[in-house]
């Protein structure tokens, strides 16, 4: 089993797809981590994130282990663990410009596919994972059982991740939340309702709630 968690940053995605992951039983990705990922090395490299082609190179040359555990999370870009880097407000400021790099894009998708593969092949009962991201329905697993595209008012997302970063600035939230958004919708695949997915709008639920709208729909 697939299940597809879409939606834009601050809507839930990451902490409602590991707890539908870690209810059920099934594997959970991160796809997002992926493209943090990525950014980390490039600019560990010193490249200009403008070179594109530079960073799709170093996309593909990246030796990258994301866990899968929902309950144990941890990102591994060539040897380093930068689990907590790539979470950095300097990471989430320009990780949009290494997002919208198509060649990065198909080379990310063509490892995030593998990993939804291994995991289908793992069999019950692990034999099924939650992946969640922007383009999950739409690009990454368009064959997934399950597509959900879960959403927030911006008003709501903002102060998720304030309450999450502590102590940052309402500009610096705005960029998190506003600014991403508007970079991101560059990319026509993201966030939109693809065939069969269901809204769930969380502005007003808890996450516990959501958690459990989720796993029941992915068990009729
Ligand atoms: P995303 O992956 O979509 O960016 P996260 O899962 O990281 O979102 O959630 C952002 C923050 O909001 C986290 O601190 C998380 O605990 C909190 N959160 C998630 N869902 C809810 C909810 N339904 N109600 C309140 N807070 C939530
Ligand atoms: O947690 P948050 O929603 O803030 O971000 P994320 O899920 O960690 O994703 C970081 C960035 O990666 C997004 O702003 C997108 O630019 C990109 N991304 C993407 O292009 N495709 C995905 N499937 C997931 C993330």
């Amino acid at each position: 089993m697939i299940i597809a968690v879409d939606g834009p940053s601050g809507s839930g995605k990451s902490s409602t797809a590991r707890g539908v992951a870690s209810r059920l039983g099934l594997r959970y990705l991160d796809t997002g981590a992926t493209y943090r990922a990525v950014t980390w090395s490039a600019l560990d490299r010193g490249l200009d994130l403008d070179d594109t082609a530079a960073v799709a190179q170093r996309a593909r040359e990246l030796e990258l282990e994301i866990s899968t555990d929902p309950d144990h999370q941890f990102v591994i870009a060539d040897g380093t663990d930068v689990t907590a880097a790539i979470r950095e407000p300097r990471i989430s400021e320009v990780v949009s410009k290494i997002a919208t790099n198509l060649d990065v894009r198909k080379e990310l998708i063509r490892r995030q596919r593998a990993v939804i593969d291994a995991a289908q092949e793992a069999g019950e009962p692990s034999g099924g994972i939650v992946v969640e991201g922007r383009d999950i329905a739409t690009v990454v697993a368009t064959d997934a059982e399950l597509k959900v595209l879960l959403t927030a008012d911006q008003e709501a997302r903002m102060a998720r991740r304030g309450a999450e970063l502590g102590s940052v600035t309402a500009e610096q939230l705005r960029d998190q939340i506003v600014r991403r958004d508007a970079d991101d919708a560059t990319v026509s695949e993201f966030q939109v309702a693809s065939d069969g997915a269901v809204t769930v709008d969380s502005t007003y639920m808890t996450l516990d709630e959501v958690v459990e709208v989720i796993s029941r729909l992915a068990l009729e």
